[in-house]
């Protein structure tokens, strides 16, 4: 059985150079299946938003949403590392809310640790949080939560004074007290850069082979979608069309009367009727 990673056996990864592998988990199933892959780090994501709950973006996405998950994340999964992700509105309203809404995660969902996104107007908060008790995993580059102030889901850093910014954004998150930091759509070399300046695991999503770990929905690996899905995302198997078809068979099964056949049904008394002093039809 998988040994619950710690922050500094998870940070340590960096120096020996060992990637670390993160996916998201929303529910108990899938958390338990992801924790005897052997995946390192179990992210409790807002993408729930988008992938469970049907928002069209991750803002909407509710704190008492976010604990509902993570706990039954962590009771599929109790050697998991587990990451719960501060939704929008949990934490940009000053220190005390992030403590606050921190706490939960770790008290109520039995999270090891939060992510949040932002760079220098986070830090304060990231700081505040590391002094409570609170492992911090940053987000820079592109954060959904903020995605109409970007300009859309694009690829971020792209010019010189972005790309510096992001420099200097993951120096002082690390300063801060992060244990690791997400950088999300940006060019690969900007991804080797910022793994090269800082000494704390960078965990890409389309940013690039250099990242110290890698991280990615686990809808998206698993093709549970038909539809577009970024260009960085790789499909390990195509689920989608699987479960339609599964279900299509389903159905004319159960239209047809082909299914339950009788290795699916539980027989009784062939004479029930009878026995039931039914009348005979
Ligand atoms: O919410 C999420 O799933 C994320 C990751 C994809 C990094 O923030």
């Amino acid at each position: 059985m998988q040994k619950r990673k710690t922050v500094a056996e998870i940070k340590a990864m960096k120096k020996t150079g060992d990637k670390i592998t993160i996916l998201t988990a929303y529910d108990a199933g899938m958390a338990a299946m992801l924790a005897e892959a052997d995946i390192d780090v179990l992210l409790v994501g807002d993408s729930l938003g988008m992938v469970v709950l049907g928002y069209d973006s991750t803002v909407p996405v509710s704190m008492d949403e976010m604990i509902h998950h993570a706990s039954a994340v962590r009771r599929g999964a109790p050697t998991a590392f587990v990451v719960g992700d501060m939704p929008f509105g949990s934490y940009q309203s000053g220190t005390r809310d992030a403590i606050i809404n921190g706490t939960r995660f770790l008290k109520e969902a039995g999270c090891d640790a939060v992510k949040l996104e932002g760079g220098l107007e986070v830090c304060e908060t990231v700081e505040a949080l590391v002094k409570g008790g609170i492992s911090v995993m940053a987000h820079i580059g592109l954060t959904p939560q903020t995605a109409t102030q970007l300009g859309g889901y694009k690829v971020q850093g792209r010019d010189i004074d972005s790309a510096r910014r992001m420099v200097e954004e993951a120096r002082a998150l690390e300063e801060a007290g992060a244990f690791a930091i997400v950088l999300e759509c940006i060019p690969g070399v900007l991804g080797q850069i910022l793994s090269e300046e800082i000494t704390i695991p960078t965990i890409g999503i389309g940013a690039g082979v250099h990242c110290d770990g890698q991280v990615l929905v686990t809808h998206d690996l698993l093709g549970m979608y038909d539809k577009s899905i970024p260009s960085f995302v790789k499909s390990y198997c195509k689920l989608a069309p699987a479960i339609k078809d599964a279900v299509a068979e389903y159905r004319e099964e159960v239209r047809s009367g082909k299914y339950p056949d009788k290795k699916h049904s539980f027989y009784g008394e062939s004479n029930l009727r009878e026995l039931m002093g039914l009348h005979t039809i």
